[in-house]
């Protein structure tokens, strides 16, 4: 099939070189004329694992193509996707400008049936706007299209395989034709008789939302329970495995830590909540699973005040991970930024590494951070570690050199890396969620 991909961030690119790679023609398209230049050399403007060889191998067969407009692609594109941003406003609610243009553009150069497909988050009731706006930029006597919503539910940082093998694929449609289009095109993605869940196009957009809700939901949860534990003396970790080996309650998503953050979470469930306002209803779980949210990114700072009795001033701090979560070097709402932020202001000093979002960072922070090319170059001449993010190579370090290297035995861990037992023994004082400190002084 012939594919127009409208909007090359991590979903669009993801989308295009995945679409391609099964055997379709896909014309990438992007505002940004910098990105598209660098994709058309063979660079990636992302990290993600595996892009790289993908996107490479679809240029060289000739499947995919970047562009910065609308005009070449649009004509004998059969689908167009909309994978643009859709970031939040001011209020909280999504800002669906950049949605609202390219279906505009859409419209203007409308030749022949034309499948619009709505990849982007957006609010409930959206596909319909579109339908709108393309229908009047059209004009009289254009020919026919519909507009399909089709959310994506990709993970960064395993965004290949999430596309290639989704768990399910959601797809909203107004008419058997659209269904018929998009069966098709996902048919070499659910070969393993995974669903595609055909349905009207308000419940696609909900789905999206409402998945993104519950996985924030959960994670608020146990790191509201984590809390507690600390209040009663008791150990996190037990109490999360005593529960989910309950089949009803299962151990995904139920890791406490400092928060989720990232483009998605934070921005969709202000997005439902602004929905819910808009309609008079007021949805109170969500709003708690932000506050509690908002607080717990603040977990690691509280300990460290503590520890160190609010005497950061020029005290060196080694924080090992950036990238809100682990293979992405993506630090939009990273619990690290506000753990940085508020101990910079106190006067702190911070060694940081990361093993990808290094380049992120410097964009954020500047020089107001010494940035480490390996993890124990940011321990030399710290007085603490503090932990951000669950990276792998942060999981089983030399702890023997750690406590070389440190002025001071002290770690924080946002994100319970290790066993208690094993810091008491090392001799370490360790901060970590919902569990006791060790060798508290
Ligand atoms: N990042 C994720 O993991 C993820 C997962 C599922 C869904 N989503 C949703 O997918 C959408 C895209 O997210 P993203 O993370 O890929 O965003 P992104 O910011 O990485 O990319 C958006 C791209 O759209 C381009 N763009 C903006 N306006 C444009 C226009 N008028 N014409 C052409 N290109 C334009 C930008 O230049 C940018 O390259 C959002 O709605 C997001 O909520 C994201």
């Amino acid at each position: 099939m012939n594919l127009c991909v409208v909007g090359v961030g991590y979903v669009g690119l993801v989308a295009a070189t995945c679409l391609a790679e099964s055997g379709n023609d896909v014309v990438a398209v992007d505002s940004d004329a910098g990105k598209i230049e660098r994709l058309q050399a063979g660079e990636i403007p992302i990290f993600e694992p595996g892009l790289l060889e993908l996107v490479g191998r679809n240029l060289r067969e000739g499947r995919l193509r970047f562009s910065t407009g609308l005009a070449e692609a649009v004509p004998s594109a059969e689908v167009i996707f909309i994978a643009v941003g859709t970031p939040p406003d001011p209020n909280g609610a999504a800002d669906l400008s950049a949605v609202f243009a390219v279906a505009d553009e859409i419209g203007r150069r409308l030749s022949g049936y034309k499948l619009v497909v709505l990849k982007s988050t957006v609010p409930v009731g959206t596909a319909e706007k579109v339908e709108t706006i393309i229908r009047e930029s059209a004009g009289e006597g254009a020919p026919e299209f519909e507009v399909a919503s089709n959310p994506e539910f990709m993970k960064e940082g395993a965004a290949i395989d999430d596309f290639m093998r989704p768990d399910r694929v959601v797809v909203g449609v107004a008419s058997d034709r659209a269904a018929a289009i998009l069966r098709e095109l996902y048919a070499p993605f659910v070969r393993t008789e995974k669903p595609i869940l055909v349905m009207d196009r308000r419940s696609a957009e909900m789905t999206k939302y409402v998945s993104n809700a519950m996985l924030a939901a959960k994670i608020s949860f146990i790191n509201e329970m984590a809390n507690l534990c600390e209040h009663l003396d008791a150990d996190i970790n037990a109490v999360r495995r005593g529960i989910g080996f309950d089949s009803r309650i299962g151990f995904q998503f139920l890791f406490p830590g400092i928060g989720y953050g990232g483009s998605c979470f934070p921005k969709d469930v202000d997005a439902l909540i602004r929905l819910g306002t808009e309609h008079n209803y007021q949805a109170r779980i969500l709003a708690a699973v932000q506050a509690v949210n908002a607080d717990q990114k603040r977990a690691l700072v509280d300990k460290v005040r503590g520890h160190f009795q609010n005497r950061l001033q020029g005290k060196t701090l080694a924080l090992w991970g950036l990238a809100f979560k682990p293979q992405t070097d993506d630090m939009r709402e990273a619990p690290a930024q506000e753990i940085l932020r508020e101990l910079l202001a106190l006067g702190a000093r911070f060694r940081v590494h990361d093993p990808v979002a290094m380049a992120e960072a410097k964009k954020l922070f500047g020089e107001s951070l010494t940035y480490c090319d390996n993890p124990y170059q940011a321990l030399e001449g710290a007085s603490a570690l503090l932990i951000a993010t669950e990276w792998n190579e942060f999981r089983r370090p030399n702890f023997s050199r750690i406590k070389e290297l440190l002025l001071e035995p002290v770690i924080f861990d946002g994100r319970n890396l290790y066993e208690p037992e094993v810091m008491a023994r090392w001799g370490f004082t360790y901060y970590s969620i919902g569990r006791k400190p060790v060798n508290e002084p």
